[in-house]
């Protein structure tokens, strides 16, 4: 009860372990505070472990929990396969596992090479498929588990002004495999959800396709709701899709773009 006498809300993560991969950086980090403060135990990754340290100690700051940030690389089947295991030692199931982490490189069909190609495959799809596979067992342990997949705008449109064969293929790919997951997962009690962001400012969209000298730069132009989104505009609808709240949503993929994706320009 509140100092007024009213029954308090639990947060909607309460009691629930949550692992989020790429939490680093970008929208990883924001929903690994988010989470947190909303009652999860979060269990993180990166490459960048000192800034995924760091991610953990402001959750900590905050007075919420998370483990020891680990350095993992999400597309080596060996490491993946290590970290789940320890996640299994220490907490024997897991409720939530948010798939975020990615990188990507952009190249027209007439540029990309085919080292480029499988590069974008094993940094966008095989860093799905890994972590899903590893902790599959873990999250039907929960009897009751969400997963959140991100897909992008670029899974499911084409572009005039980037050229993105292999990214449109790697996320398209992201967004078709949470409908087999969905149906594969109900009968374990894991629901299987996709988040496509659209144009959201981060350092992976700052260094690239938000660069001033990129033809996409001024794209807010064309996004109805007229601005390119952070990465707090995502965190709360991953957090939707994690929680309970969702608990009869599953094989959504959920556009957070600000209408770019519905709306033709002119
Ligand atoms: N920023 C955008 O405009 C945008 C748009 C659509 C979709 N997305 C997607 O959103 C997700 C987050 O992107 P972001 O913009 O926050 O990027 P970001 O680069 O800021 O953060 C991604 C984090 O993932 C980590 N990471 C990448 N590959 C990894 C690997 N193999 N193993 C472990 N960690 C790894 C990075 O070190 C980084 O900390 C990605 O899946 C991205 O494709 C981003």
């Amino acid at each position: 009860m509140g100092a007024t006498g009213e029954a308090r809300a639990l947060p909607r993560l309460a009691g629930k372990t949550a692992i989020i991969t790429g939490i680093a950086s970008g929208q990883g980090r924001s929903a690994a505070l988010l989470f947190a403060r909303e009652g999860a135990h979060v269990v993180g990754c990166d490459l960048d472990l000192d800034q995924a340290e760091q991610t953990v100690a402001d959750i900590r700051a905050g007075g919420f929990t998370a483990d020891d940030a680990v350095c993992v690389d999400l597309a080596d089947e060996i490491q993946v396969a290590q970290w789940a295991a320890g996640v299994e030692r220490q907490h024997g199931s897991v409720d939530i596992l948010y798939t975020n982490a990615a990188a990507t490189r952009f190249a027209a069909l007439e540029e990309i090479s085919y080292a480029d190609w499988q590069w974008n495959f094993r940094n966008e799809v095989d860093v799905v498929f890994l972590p899903v596979r590893a902790f599959w067992s873990l999250l039907a342990a929960s009897g009751r588990a969400a997963v959140v997949l991100v897909g992008s705008t670029a899974g499911v449109t084409g572009s005039v002004t980037a050229g993105r064969l292999a990214h449109t293929a790697t996320k398209g790919s992201v967004v078709a495999m949470t409908k087999q997951l969905a149906a594969e997962g109900a009968p374990r009690g894991i629901r299987v959800n996709c988040i496509s962001p659209g144009m959201i400012r981060t350092p992976a969209s700052e260094s690239n396709l938000l660069a001033a000298d990129h033809p996409m730069h001024r794209i807010a132009e064309h996004i109805p709701l007229g601005r390119i989104g952070s990465p707090d505009d995502v965190a709360p609808c991953a957090l939707f899709l994690a929680s309970d709240e969702a608990s009869y949503v599953t094989g959504v993929n959920l556009m957070v773009d600000g209408g770019w994706s519905a709306v033709l320009p002119g």
